[in-house]
C-alpha cells in the first residue's frame, strides 16, 4: 500500500491540533529534567567519570597516567585511540611541534583583537579562524571526508598556547614572539617557555602543569564536551564543534570555575580571614567556587593529586605568600567539608598550583581548553561514528495556543 503524507493540519481540525499539542506537552512533562540531570544522551567508549574504578580514559586509570605519563601521550590515546608506543610518542610530540609556527593571518588577527579580550574569547577566536584558514574539508563533502579530523584535532591542541602567547606578548610587551621551540618540547614546556620568555622554565612547574593538562583532558558528558557533540550531531565540522565547546566551558559553573577559585581563595590574607568570609558566604547562601560536583557526590579522584602538587610547590618556593595561599586554601577546604560536607573539585587545588606557576589567572580556563580539546577531538570522532542528530524538547509553558490571538500590526493596541 501506498501511503501519501498528509500535514498534520490537512488531518485534523485546528482544535484538534491544541488538543494535540497540549497532550504533547503533558507527555513530555513526565521526562523533563532540569540540567538533563541523570539523562543518558550517548554511549562512549572514551571515559569513565564516577562509575566503576574511578576515573579511566578508554579504559586506563587516571592515577596511573598522572603518575608516569606526559599529556602527548594522554592526547594521542584519546584522538587516536591507543596509548602510543615510544617511536609514535616521539613522532607526535615532534609533529605537534611543527605546528606551532602560527600562520601569518593568523598572527595579524591576533594583533587586530584587543588587548583586553578575554583569553577565552582569544582561544575562542583562535578556533574558528583555523576553521577558516585549514578547514577540515571542503563543506560540500564535509559528512563523507573525514579523513583530517585527527590532524585538524592535533593542530588546534598544538596551536592554542602559541596563539594565546603571541597574542599576550603583542598587546603586553609590544613584542612578537617565536612560537615554536625545540621540537622535543612538550606542550607544558613550550607553553612555560613562551609564557616567560626563557629557554629554561622550572622544571617542577613544566611537570605540574604537564600533569594538570592529563587531569583536565577528558570528563565524559561535561557540558562543554556536549555542546561539542551536538554542534558534531548535525555533520558540522570539528572546528565549530570545539568553537561552541570552548564558549561553553568558559562559564564559572564549567571551566571558569578555575579563575574563580583563586580569585576566591587570593581575597584572603590569612586563614582565620578566610574561615569568616566563606562561613559568611556560606550564611548569605554563596556558590563557593571550586567545590561540588554535579556527578562526583564522594570527592572528585583528580582533587587529590593536585592538591599534593599545590604543596610540593608552596614548599618548594617556600615564600611567605605561597605557604599562606596554601594554608588559604586547606582552611576554605576544611570549613566547606565542616559546614556542607562539599569537596574540592579539581578546579580548587588547581588554581593554586598555576598561581605559583605564576601562570597569569586568566589563562587559567584557557589551560583547560587546551587539554580539553583531546577530549572534544575524541567525542567528535566518536559522535561521527554513530551520528543521531541530538534535538530534544521543550516542556512548553508558554501561553496557552488556544487563547492566543493573532492581530495583524494596525490593529494591536
Ligand atoms: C558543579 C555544580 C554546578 C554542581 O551542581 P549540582 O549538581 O546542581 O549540585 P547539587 O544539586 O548536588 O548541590 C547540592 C546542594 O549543595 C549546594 N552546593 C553545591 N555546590 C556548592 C558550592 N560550590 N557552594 C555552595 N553550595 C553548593 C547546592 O546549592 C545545593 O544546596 P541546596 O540543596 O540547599 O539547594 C555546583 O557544585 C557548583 O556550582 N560548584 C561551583 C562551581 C564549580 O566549582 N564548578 C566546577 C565543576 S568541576
Amino acid at each position: 500500500m501506498i501511503r501519501s503524507f498528509r500535514p498534520l493540519k490537512n488531518l485534523l481540525h485546528v482544535s484538534q491540533v491544541r488538543s494535540f499539542h497540549k497532550t504533547l506537552y503533558l507527555s513530555n512533562n513526565q521526562n523533563y529534567s532540569p540540567g538533563l540531570v541523570g539523562v543518558i544522551a550517548s554511549e562512549s567508549s572514551i571515559c569513565t567519570v564516577g562509575t566503576g574504578e574511578g576515573l579511566n580514559y578508554r579504559g586506563y586509570n587516571v592515577m596511573d597516567f598522572a603518575e608516569h605519563s606526559s599529556f602527548e601521550e594522554i592526547a594521542f590515546l584519546l584522538i587516536h585511540g591507543h596509548l602510543p608506543n615510544k617511536k609514535e610518542l616521539d613522532l607526535y610530540v615532534s609533529k605537534m611541534a611543527s605546528h606551532r609556527e602560527l600562520q601569518k593571518p593568523l598572527k595579524t588577527i591576533l594583533e587586530q583583537l584587543p588587548n583586553t579580550s578575554n583569553p577565552m574569547d582569544i582561544l575562542r577566536t583562535v578556533a574558528s579562524t583555523m576553521g577558516c584558514f585549514e578547514p577540515e574539508c571542503d563543506n560540500a563533502s564535509l559528512h563523507k571526508s573525514k579523513n583530517n579530523q585527527w590532524e585538524s584535532a592535533d593542530k588546534l591542541i598544538a596551536s592554542f598556547g602559541p596563539a594565546l602567547l603571541y597574542w599576550h606578548h603583542f598587546h603586553q610587551n609590544g613584542i612578537r614572539i617565536t612560537t615554536t621551540t625545540l621540537p622535543q618540547d612538550t606542550i607544558a614546556q613550550n607553553f612555560l617557555k613562551l609564557l616567560k620568555q626563557t629557554q629554561e622554565p622550572d622544571e617542577d612547574m613544566v611537570h605540574a602543569v604537564d600533569k594538570t593538562l592529563i587531569l583536565y583532558a577528558e570528563h565524559d558528558l561535561a557540558a562543554s564536551t556536549f555542546a561539542a557533540r551536538v554542534t558534531t550531531s548535525t555533520s558540522s565540522d570539528l572546528f565549530s564543534a570545539v568553537t561552541t565547546a570552548i564558549g561553553t566551558l568558559r562559564g564559572p559553573l564549567h571551566g571558569g570555575a578555575n579563575e574563580a577559585a583563586y580569585k576566591l581563595i587570593s581575597q584572603f590574607s590569612d586563614p582565620d580571614q578566610a574561615e569568616e568570609g566563606v562561613m559568611k558566604m556560606i550564611k548569605d547562601k554563596e556558590i563557593i567556587m571550586g567545590f561540588g560536583h554535579r556527578v562526583y557526590k564522594k570527592g572528585d579522584p583528580r582533587s587529590a593529586i593536585v592538591k599534593k602538587m599545590a604543596k610540593a610547590l608552596s614548599e618548594k618556593i617556600n615564600t611567605q605568600e605561597s605557604k599562606d595561599l596554601f594554608k588559604i586554601a586547606e582552611r576554605i577546604e576544611k570549613v566547606m567539608y565542616r559546614e556542607k560536607k562539599l569537596l574540592t573539585n579539581l578546579d580548587f587545588y588547581a588554581s593554586v598550583v598555576y598561581h605559583l606557576c605564576n601562570i597569569p589567572t586568566s589563562f587559567f580556563t584557557p589551560i583547560f581548553v587546551i587539554a580539553r580539546t583531546s577530549g572534544w577531538a575524541a567525542h567528535v570522532i566518536e559522535q561521527r561514528e554513530d551520528n543521531v542528530l541530538m534535538r530534544p524538547l521543550s516542556n512548553y509553558v508558554g501561553p496557552d495556543p488556544s487563547s492566543t490571538e493573532f492581530r495583524p500590526l494596525l490593529q494591536r493596541q
